[in-house]
């Protein structure tokens, strides 16, 4: 499939599945199956840009390309490494890509901040105007800022020290499993985190996203951070999602 004007492709790079699928850009839904592929290990940047090739093959799609990564990227360069190989420090991830991918528009953000985009594109009204901030709940905590719908990239909530602990060292929903912490138990650790962000942010609303607010109701309701917290309503396909737009609205932090 060629890049037709209203598609495109989005890759999300994740701890465990390295996801992709063609975006209907003017809906924000996937045309045809997403694609996951399991993400190597290690997870050096060569051994990830081979399988996001392969997951581009797989779709049959030789136009641009967004790929979202679990990391800050100035520049398109990955500055930082929190749940994927040290090695990604320093690397040029469009080079990297285009290297794998072959010739044709790249682009390259953050995943939190790729998912936060096609939520204000495609979510919640709410999410689209004033102070909002963005949160995605997985093996970390991503996040992204926005001012009416305009994004603040490479903000870095989920290493927020809280307690002397980082924010997604309390609260990820990958601390969830690993202490098998109910509902209800696990709410108390997002709202402690919650009530620190906004004390230092005071955002007019949270959006929470990751593949937990599929649960929403089972955790939201426990919430007493006394700003409302809205469920991401494109929940873990929203990365794919940015990643595609990211491409045609030129976002290259
Ligand atoms: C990383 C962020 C990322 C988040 C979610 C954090 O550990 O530092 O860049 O957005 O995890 O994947």
């Amino acid at each position: 499939m060629a890049g037709a004007e209203n598609l495109g492709v989005g890759v999300d790079v994740g701890g465990s599945g390295i996801k992709g699928a063609v975006v209907d850009l003017t809906t924000g839904e996937f045309v045809g199956e997403r694609v996951k592929i399991a993400t190597p290990k290690p997870a050096t940047p060569d051994a990830v840009a081979a399988v996001v090739a392969d997951v581009v093959r797989e779709l049959k799609w030789d136009g641009p390309v967004g790929v979202a990564l679990p990391s800050v990227i100035k520049h398109q360069i990955a500055v930082t490494a929190a749940n994927i190989d040290k090695s990604w420090i320093g690397t040029n991830v469009h080079d990297l890509l285009a290297r794998h991918l072959g010739a044709r528009q790249i682009a390259v953000l953050n995943d939190a901040d790729a998912a936060g985009l096609a939520e204000v594109a495609f979510g919640e009204e709410d999410a689209k105007r004033g102070a909002v901030i963005f949160l995605t709940f997985g093996t970390g905590i991503g996040s992204a800022f926005f001012a009416d719908g305009r994004l603040f990239p490479n903000t870095e909530l989920g290493h927020l020290l809280i307690d002397g602990r980082d924010a997604e060292h309390l609260a990820s929903s990958a601390v969830k499993d690993a202490e098998d912490l109910s509902y209800p138990e696990w709410a108390t650790r997002v709202d402690t985190v919650l009530k620190e962000f906004d004390r230092l942010f005071n955002p007019a609303a949270f959006v929470v996203g990751g593949g937990i607010s599929r649960k929403a109701d089972r955790w939201v309701p426990h919430l007493t951070v006394d700003v409302p917290v809205i469920p991401a309503k494109l929940r873990n396909r929203a990365g794919i999602v940015g990643a595609a737009m990211a491409v045609r609205e030129h976002v290259a932090p």
